[in-house]
């Protein structure tokens, strides 16, 4: 104890009497003497010691505390990412589905979303999918926990689709904030795959494109049979296009090309083209000129915002080109102008290159300034059955009768009579697996309908 060995001048409060004269201290040991005498009181008064104890914890506490939130908000600011997708990112409906997949989902609400898949024979099939209702969710992905908010707009409406606005707000830590990458790169490649080995086919709904149905198995390039090498040609003519496009860049032409098939109904334009598409595992968005309801605007829209991996079908273009039909004449009339449809076309501002094709039964109806380069560039008559497809058409239905086949093309060939593909498509359905009485029929195609 520092006072018990002090000079007698100095005190020490056990040693303090009333009758003691008040020493005079010097002022740089008073410092010195003050602790002296808590830490003498703190010792010999173990209350004091408890209190002060308490008093220095509770104020630790406090401080911790407010450091604590200061601390979490630092973190929650400095070390949490978030990531948010909204409801009209692609990405959203590739999420959701990821998360309905996703098996390790500790989650209470949920929504029910509700697939139908189509098989090739037509029957369907129903499917529901559990997906992450509005609310919080936790999941934890290769280790890390992250959270999931489903939220839902009341009051916002998205006006392309009517649906509500709703916003997916997925919460980590920094450190794993790659992980967000990995997620939607794994939500995509689940949603390509159920596309897989199909085509894609939109239609126009309103100012936008929507899927029609789901999608299709392709359709297989073979199973199209146009005349000798018009497929062949037309596919290394896209394949040369699609090769090319740093050629247009570097010399600042619009990235597209456009055919034309022309010709007689039920030759098999609309089936070649989508067969196409699926060759180059490509989408198609088809649009009918002869609709009344589209109309110029709408077709610029329409045509500017594909989605991607796209051609674009423009089916019955002969339809713009019926504007002085007067009313008493017989015929459509299309509400895309002549001018619309060549604005449209030219004025296709895509990134991407922009296959179009374009289909007609009357090729003499159009005006001839559509011909130009970037509008059509590629011109092809599809025409009624040749003998070749005939014969490729029989072969296809009945493998292995090559007798029979040659029968049938001689009997066509007396028959003297135009035939489409579809309408030869319509003898053989009929006589399924049955090639002899497919020849005994074959006078009927004299009188079948030209389009079956
Ligand atoms: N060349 C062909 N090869 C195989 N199938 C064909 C062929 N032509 C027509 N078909 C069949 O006939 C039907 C109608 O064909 P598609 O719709 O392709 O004809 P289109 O030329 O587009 O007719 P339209 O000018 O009336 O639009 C389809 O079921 C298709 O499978
Ligand atoms: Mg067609």
């Amino acid at each position: 104890m520092v006072g018990s060995d002090s000079e007698p001048s100095t005190i020490s409060l056990t040693e303090s009497t009333p009758d003691a004269q008040l020493p005079v201290v010097a002022p740089d040991t008073l410092k010195g003497k003050f602790s002296s005498m808590i830490a003498n009181a703190m010792e010999n008064n173990p209350y004091f010691a408890a209190g002060g104890g308490l008093m220095v914890l509770g104020t630790g506490l406090a401080v911790a505390r407010s450091g604590i939130i200061k601390a979490s908000n630092l973190l929650y600011r400095q070390m949490i990412v978030d990531l948010e997708i909204q409801s009209k990112d692609k990405s959203y409906a590739w999420f959701l589905q990821w998360m309905s997949k996703h098996p390790q989902r500790i989650s209470k609400h949920l929504s029910v979303r509700t697939n139908y898949v189509q098989h090739d024979n037509g029957s369907v099939t129903t499917k529901f999918a559990l997906v992450p209702g509005p609310g919080n969710h936790w999941i934890r992905y290769k280790g890390a926990f992250i959270r999931i908010t489903r939220e839902r707009s009341a009051k916002m409406i998205d006006l392309t689709n009517g649906s509500p606005f709703e916003i997916v707000t997925l919460t980590t830590l920094y450190r794993d904030r790659y992980l967000f990458n990995e997620i939607l790169n794994e939500a995509k490649d689940i949603a390509l795959k159920s596309t897989e080995g199909k085509t894609v086919i939109y239609t126009s709904f309103g100012p936008e494109w929507r899927k029609f149905g789901q999608p299709k198995a392709k359709r297989m390039l073979p199973s199209v049979i146009l005349d000798q090498g018009i497929k062949e040609e037309i596919l290394e003519d896209v394949h040369e296009f699609m090769r090319n496009g740093k050629w247009y860049s570097d010399r600042g032409i619009p990235y597209r090309r456009g055919y034309l098939l022309y010709g007689p109904p039920g030759s098999g334009k609309t089936s070649f083209i989508q067969a196409l598409a699926g060759e180059l595992d490509y989408n198609i968005c088809i649009l009918n000129l002869s609709e009344g309801n589209l109309t110029d605007d709408r077709l610029n829209h329409l045509m500017n915002n594909m989605p991607e991996r796209s051609i674009l079908l423009l089916e019955d273009i002969d339809a713009a080109f019926n504007q002085r039909l007067q009313s008493g004449e017989t015929g459509f009339k299309s509400s895309v102008t002549f001018s619309g449809l060549l604005n449209a076309l030219d004025g296709v501002t895509s990134s991407e290159e922009t296959i179009t094709f374009m289909t007609t039964n009357h090729p003499e109806k159009l005006d001839p300034a559509i011909m130009r380069p970037g509008r059509i560039d590629y011109k092809v008559f599809v025409g009624n059955a040749t003998s070749y497809q005939v014969e490729k058409m029989f072969m296809k239905f009945y493998p292995g009768e090559e007798t029979l086949c040659k029968l049938f093309v001689e009997a066509m060939n007396k028959l003297n009579i135009t035939v489409s593909t579809a309408q030869l498509q319509g003898l053989f359905v009929m006589n399924k697996d049955k090639p002899q009485s497919a020849l005994d029929m074959i006078e009927t195609l004299r009188h079948s309908n030209h389009v079956l």
